[in-house]
């Protein structure tokens, strides 16, 4: 079973091979009055600093959250002007009603929750927010494009439990109801964002490297088939937001 670590594990190909969330969630998270110049963000398994950048680039202090060595190490290197605390969510100390936006960026699918949800809500002042999003790297609203029969085909000789069909990844109303859990925080945006991305064949490799459930040989093969396919492949992907609001106290 694949864990967190993975990440960690292939550091260099995260920083080199995920692509950046989409111009329109850091539009609209500045739209809503979450992210401006002054705000206070607490992220949550922040990796590289794939998110930490435009946070910071919109003005915000951050502190930032995240358990792997090397992984805390490029963020260090790729945000100086971030305070980084190596550790998990759940066992990392954060200063009470200090923040005014928790965010995780493809991570809370990690976390515990039950531990999570209560410490941020200590953590972010009255009124704050929690903003959480993921990339979903796949769309399945889009025309199936042949490198994603190729994929298809890949993740169809698996075994059945180690197939990724991203199930719950795009699942908002499951989210929703997980992170409103406890009643600390309740959902006021949700929104999705589709976005497309050329992919040369090494951004291939890379990108397909850092998924926790796919084995090298098949991250090798999917940067096969962006080869055949003529060495670039447009990818179809998606960005849930779910934005929640703190709640002044428990019900
Ligand atoms: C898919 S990566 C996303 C990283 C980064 N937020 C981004 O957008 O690129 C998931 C991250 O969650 C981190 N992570 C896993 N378990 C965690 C936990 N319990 N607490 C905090 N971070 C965790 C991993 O180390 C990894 O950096």
């Amino acid at each position: 079973m694949p864990g967190p670590s993975h990440f960690d594990d292939h550091a260099e190909a995260y920083e080199r091979g995920r692509p950046p969330y989409p111009d329109g969630l850091w539009a609209r998270l500045g739209e809503l009055g979450l992210l401006r110049s002054g705000t206070r963000v607490v992220e949550l398994g922040a990796g590289a600093g794939l998110a930490t950048g435009p946070v910071l680039r919109a003005g915000a202090s951050v502190t930032a959250v995240e358990p792997g060595r090397a992984l805390a190490a490029r963020l260090r290197r790729r945000c100086p002007e971030a305070t980084v605390h190596e550790g998990t969510a759940e066992s990392t100390p954060l200063p009470e009603a200090a923040f005014d936006l928790a965010v995780a960026a493809t991570a809370v699918h990690w976390f515990d929750l039950e531990v999570v949800l209560p410490k941020l809500h200590r953590a972010v002042a009255p009124g704050g927010h929690f903003a959480v999003w993921r990339n979903a790297f796949g769309d399945p609203s889009a025309a199936v494009t042949p490198f994603r029969e190729r994929v298809a085909g890949i993740v169809a000789r698996r075994d059945g439990e180690a197939r990724r069909g991203g199930a719950g990844e795009l699942d908002t109303d499951e989210w929703v109801n997980r992170l409103g859990g406890g009643g600390y925080f309740a959902a006021t945006h949700v929104e999705e964002f589709r976005w497309s991305v050329e992919l040369r064949t090494d951004q291939v490799r890379d990108l397909f490297t850092t998924f926790s459930d796919w084995s090298a040989a098949e991250a090798e093969e999917a940067a096969r088939a962006a080869h055949d396919l003529g060495g670039r492949v447009l990818e179809h992907y998606v960005t849930p937001l779910v934005v929640l609001e703190r709640q002044p106290s428990r019900p």
